[in-house]
């Protein structure tokens, strides 16, 4: 028997490690769900224009909330952005987003991203060579043409060639370049008498121009190459006299609401429209990431801005600002409630968590007690209480009171369980787990016990013996003594 019961431990052990096994396998299924995309985003600085940007990406996550965005800033600086590059490759995001400072500068850590397999989009900067996966951003040279235009349209209506002062972006990054390419295509007869290295930034476009205005104090017109610094450039116009007396138009880009708020000021003339698009380019990395096919060179259009079109814009983004408003409410409303709902979450699977480990612990038990049970069955068969011996198992005191009444005919349950002092039912219950019988049947078995006895001993008749025994009829007697020993009683 031995071996068997090792048996029935090994199959416990094995049942268990199994519904363990199928435990674990459901809670990772679950967990498991969606899969998620980290998408790191290379900001060259921080302005309202890149914040405009990283606004546009923010919603366009509302539509796909399997991807999250990680945005650092470097603070115009090329060492830092490529430090930040690189740190994005090191957490091995999904895909990157890089607007550049400067082309060239930060073309090795861009290579870098994209040599390691992580998809790159490069936007509205552009790095140099080819290694990169996407590109969405600005017409650039349709800004430095519309530029040459407007000079166009002041020197025919001035009836002469115009003299330029231009405030330009780093000096490395391409609308930089391409601002200043398609100005010069398109500038005509006028020239650009004085330049100036504004580094896309309000405070060094008003610096420069302020040096600038000392130098060339009789120039027409000031192309900023963006609003920041054509606001700048305002900035330092306001302190100086220039000689001929008349303030030079300034012209900007961007069409962002500083920009519009200075056209409808009257601080600057024109600016043109400069799209971010965050949200193209979201959708964008949707494609790439889910293998689907992108456009890999997305030119976004521009136009230009004069008066009318900047009170024009400006109210469609007052319109859209309180639609962002209306959004962003409901999106704090909706983020309340996943907070809550996961909370709930969280407690239900703790809870679930518990009940199935109840039940793996019953089941352990059960499984271990069956086997223990069986086992024990097997090894020494245990007497049920039916099978016990009842004279065997009653209490003293009720084997007397029964033995001393035995003759008596009004011997009954109820007599016994008042002299036991309990109730008929507990007297039952005790009865049947002491021995499995009723106290009736105990009764009963007793005096056909005594019977048989008196009839092997004594020379009574058996209607003497039945009364005896306390049966007040004979044929009954007869009839139970023979289901009790399975023949009649004889002498
Ligand atoms: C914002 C900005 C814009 C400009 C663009 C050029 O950082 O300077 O004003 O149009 O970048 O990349």
């Amino acid at each position: 028997m031995q071996p068997k019961r090792r048996r029935n431990r090994k199959v416990d052990s094995i049942t268990m490690k199994k519904l363990y096994f199928i435990l674990l396998l459901g809670v990772l299924l679950i967990s498991c769900g969606q899969k998620e995309y980290r998408i790191g985003v290379s900001q060259c600085q921080d302005d309202a224009w890149r914040q405009k940007m990283n606004a546009e990406m923010q919603r366009e996550l509302l539509y796909h909330p399997e991807l999250k965005i990680y945005v650092r800033e470097a603070e115009c600086h090329n060492a830092l952005q490529c430090a930040q590059i690189d740190s994005f490759i090191r957490e091995g995001v999904d895909l990157l987003i890089v607007s550049p400072n400067e082309a060239e500068e930060v073309k090795p850590a861009v290579s870098r991203a994209y040599k390691a397999g992580i998809p790159v989009i490069v936007a509205d900067r552009r790095v140099t060579g080819e290694e990169w996966t996407a590109f969405v951003g600005g017409d650039n040279l349709a800004v430095g043409r519309m530029m040459g235009h407007w000079v166009q349209q002041k020197a025919k209506k001035a009836g002469r060639a115009q003299r330029i002062m231009e405030i330009t972006g780093l000096p490395g990054s391409t609308p930089a370049v391409l601002r200043h390419q398609g100005l010069i295509e398109n500038i005509g007869e006028s020239m650009i008498v004085a330049q100036g290295m504004g580094a896309w930034l309000q405070d060094d476009a008003r610096r420069v121009t302020d040096s600038l205005l000392a130098i060339y104090p009789d120039i027409d017109l000031i192309l900023a190459q963006n609003d920041l610094m054509a606001i700048g450039a305002t900035e330092a116009l306001a302190k100086h006299h220039l000689t001929n007396g008349k303030r030079p138009a300034v012209m900007g880009v961007d069409g962002l609401d500083s920009g519009l708020q200075a056209i409808i000021d009257g601080r600057i003339e024109v600016t043109t429209t400069y799209a971010s698009r965050g949200d193209m380019i979201i959708q964008t990395a949707v494609q790439i990431l889910k293998g689907e096919p992108f456009v890999r060179d997305t030119v976004l259009e521009t136009s230009i801005v004069d008066i009318d079109a900047a009170r024009a814009l400006w109210a469609v983004n007052e319109q859209n600002a309180h639609d962002v408003a209306t959004i962003r409410f409901l999106q704090s409303q909706m983020d309340a409630y996943w907070q809550r709902s996961r909370v709930q979450t969280i407690l239900l699977w703790v809870m679930l968590g518990m009940l199935v480990a109840c039940v793996l612990v019953l089941v352990n038990y059960l499984l271990r007690n069956i086997a223990r049970l069986t086992e024990e069955t097997e090894i020494t068969p245990v007497k049920t209480p039916k099978d016990k011996d009842v004279e065997d198992t009653l209490t003293p005191k009720m084997r007397a009171y029964i033995d001393a009444h035995l003759s008596d005919p009004d011997l009954s349950v109820e007599l016994l369980s008042e002299e036991m002092g309990m109730s008929r039912a507990q007297l039952f219950r005790k009865t049947k787990a002491l021995c499995g019988k009723a106290p009736v049947e105990i009764i009963r078995e007793q005096r056909l016990k005594k019977a048989k006895e008196l009839l092997q001993t004594t020379d009574w008749n058996i209607q003497q013996v039945a009364y005896e025994v306390g049966f007040t009829s004979p044929s009954y007697f007869t009839k139970c003594y023979k289901e009790q020993y399975g023949e009649n009683p004889k002498k």
